[in-house]
């Protein structure tokens, strides 16, 4: 009798609870709110009148309110939207944003009115919290009770919290099972065979969300400040209302094609702020760089130097002879010796950088300069304006920024990267950039949001276990598996700068490390993996010894019309069709973990009718990653929308396809 009381009470409190509800542009999806009868604000979500997430908490704890409870609603009100976006660059030229809106205006015991607004897509549903215009006052944020209570079993894919700089493998276990703290963005596969994707987005002045199991819902942790002794404080975040949170967003879809083709989360930032756009170019580029991490030449100046004048040249004149639009130089700066003290606008003696600028201007082959703060984020921060002004008085309109420290300097202090001075830091970078029209290549970031849509000059990021590993890690490089497990990961959240493109795969840094793929492979990702700044990252003298395969690296573009998944599997294989921006031509990337596979790719997203010409690149029949990585074949055939390629991708393998349309006959 005890127990059944027990249960009893939490369900009469809710009696009487009044709902209202917000459904998506199909009907199939809504999200329901509610305040219980202490006050505190719920919401469940059903798909196809099923629930799919049981009712679950929001709210914020604060030092100066508990607001988690101790509400009364205020009003509500329900708004449509639908409009269409031409994007600067990225995996489609226009974009729709079509959902509902609901806003929920409810007033704390203390007097302070907190909206929560939910809008809800087909494919999927977001809710954040609003402090409009009211008496300013302060709210110290300790905790986030934000919760998601899946109805459904999951397998999950995350990384631990502590991943430093996000560069982990990704592991796959039952949702519920998964103990650590995990980084955000976390992929569902749900037990109906749906699909899932938990995270972020418009992360402007907060900070960043890691999530964790606990009393079968997943839950928010917010980073934390640190104190002056780099301690854990207990304090996640400093507001002044107004303010407005990021978005709280899960993709919800049937498919997998459907999960990575979602724009939720660019949708739920805000539209470019900046007024001309003009300057911002989708490149590849080549960089003095992949030497240093096979430790053939060195960051400081000395006898192995990588970025001198003579090598820069070198490598600007191999771009230009091969269509590649750009070349990114680390070590032309001093400080490499202990970088503690790096300077942005100081040269070492070797790096002419007016004749350099002056050679950028005559071959057309961009500089991508290269500012790593060692961490001090702080001191960066001070000299931005003088960096940016000095790049761009030598012609340089990308940089790449690097915080490799564990914590970084910022104006607070020692603190995480992803707490809220980090996320603030990384704000001001962009922002100063854009007014020197320079575009962001960020290493040791933050996780990605959606900001690209706000600022298109942030371009790409890190924040992956990237190629850099396959020269140095002591674990013997990357598993195949890892590069099938990031399109649906790390990539959902925005541009990766992995690094794609090694000819040459074994290495003297580490005996034993390697890269784990056929040459095939690295072909195929860059179609697979999205940057609009994409390194080609190997030496140039590696590319000379497969000049035909590296002709579809020459030939890919790395700025998309359109972008398909045509199949795939998470930590199995990809495959992906791009149109080209602006372009008739398609191409096609597949990629696979350590089990050869055959892919099929039926040719219907092609024009009707049209006949093109493919040329494919493929992995030779005696190829496999570890023995024979170098096998490849080119054919050429004319294909049609009605065909199918078949394709053998071997183990750690994969392909590249160019299909260009034939011109009409007579013409
Ligand atoms: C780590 C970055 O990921 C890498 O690309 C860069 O070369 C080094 N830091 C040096 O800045």
């Amino acid at each position: 009798m005890k127990r059944f009381i027990f249960l009893l009470i939490p369900a009469m409190l809710l009696i009487g609870c009044k709902q209202a509800s917000v459904s998506s542009p199909d009907h199939r999806l809504s999200v329901s709110f509610r305040l219980t009868n202490e006050g505190a604000p719920q919401y469940c979500v059903t798909r196809d009148k099923d629930v799919a997430v049981d009712w679950s908490s929001l709210g914020l704890v604060c030092e100066e309110a508990d607001m988690t409870k101790g509400f009364t609603q205020l009003g509500l009100s329900h708004r449509k939207h639908h409009s269409r976006w031409e994007t600067v660059w990225g995996e489609e030229h226009w974009i729709t944003d079509c959902h509902n809106e609901m806003e929920v205006r409810l007033q704390h015991s203390s007097g302070i009115v907190m909206h929560v607004e939910f809008r809800v897509f087909n494919d999927g549903f977001a809710f954040r919290y609003v402090f409009p215009e009211q008496a300013q006052r302060p709210l110290t944020i300790t905790d986030e009770c934000s919760e998601y209570r899946f109805a459904k079993a999951a397998q999950a894919w995350s990384i631990p919290w502590k991943t430093e700089y996000y560069e982990g493998l990704w592991s796959k276990a039952p949702l519920m099972e998964k103990t650590d703290t995990m980084c955000s963005p976390v992929t569902l596969e749900f037990a109906d065979g749906t699909y899932g994707f938990v995270h972020e987005a418009a992360l402007t002045d907060y900070p960043a969300q890691n999530l964790y199991c606990k009393d079968g819902a997943l839950r928010i942790h917010l980073t934390p400040w640190l104190d002056p002794a780099a301690q854990v404080m207990h304090v996640k975040a400093y507001e002044t209302v107004p303010f407005v949170s990021p978005w709280r967003m899960v993709i919800m879809t049937q498919t997998l094609p459907e999960l990575v083709a979602s724009r939720i989360m660019l949708n739920l930032n805000a539209p470019c702020a900046l007024d001309d756009t003009s300057w911002i170019r989708p490149m590849k580029f080549l960089g003095i760089w992949w030497g240093m991490h096979l430790k053939t030449m060195t960051w400081e100046q000395g006898p192995l130097h990588g970025a001198t004048t003579k090598n820069m040249e070198r490598y600007m004149r191999f771009a230009k002879a091969h269509g590649i639009e750009a070349v990114l130089a680390e070590g032309w700066n001093k400080g490499w010796e202990d970088w503690k003290h790096f300077s942005f606008v100081e040269p070492y003696s070797d790096w002419n950088m007016d004749y350099l600028s002056g050679l950028s201007k005559d071959l057309g082959v961009q500089i991508i300069g290269h500012n790593e703060t060692g961490g001090n984020a702080a001191d960066y921060e001070n000299g931005l304006d003088e960096t940016y002004m000095y790049h761009a008085k030598h012609c340089i309109h990308a940089i790449k920024t690097g915080y490799v420290s564990p914590i970084i300097r910022t104006r607070d202090g020692l603190q995480l990267n992803k707490g809220q001075s980090g996320v603030r830091h990384y704000r001001t970078v962009i922002e100063t950039a854009a007014k020197y029209r320079i575009a962001i290549d960020n290493h040791e970031p933050v996780m990605p949001t959606g900001l690209q849509r706000t600022y298109p000059n942030l371009m790409t990021q890190e924040g992956v276990r990237g190629q850099e590993w396959n020269a140095w890690s002591t674990d013997g490089g990357s598993p195949c598996e890892h590069v099938t497990v990031l399109p649906y990961t790390r990539i959902l959240a925005g541009p990766v700068d992995y690094t794609p493109g090694v000819f040459e795969f074994t290495n003297a840094v580490i005996p034993g490390t390697r890269v784990h793929s056929t040459l095939m492979n690295q072909l195929g990702l860059f179609v697979c993996f999205y940057s609009p700044l994409q390194m080609v990252c190997d030496l140039p003298e590696n590319y000379l010894k497969h000049p035909d395969a590296f002709r579809f690296i020459e030939q890919v573009p790395c700025d998309w019309e359109r972008s398909l998944l045509v199949d795939g599997a998470i930590g199995d294989f990809c495959i992906y069709a791009r149109q080209g921006r602006g372009s008739q031509d398609w191409y096609i990337g597949g990629i696979t973990d350590e089990e050869a596979r055959v892919a099929k790719v039926p040719l219907s997203f092609l024009d009707d009718g049209k006949a093109y010409t493919l040329t494919l690149w493929r992995d030779g029949d005696e190829a496999e990653w570890q023995q024979h990585p170098y096998a490849y074949e080119i054919e050429t055939r004319t294909v049609r929308s009605g065909d199918t390629l078949v394709i053998p991708m071997a183990s750690g393998g994969g392909f590249a396809a160019w299909l260009h349309p034939d011109k009409p006959e007579g013409n």
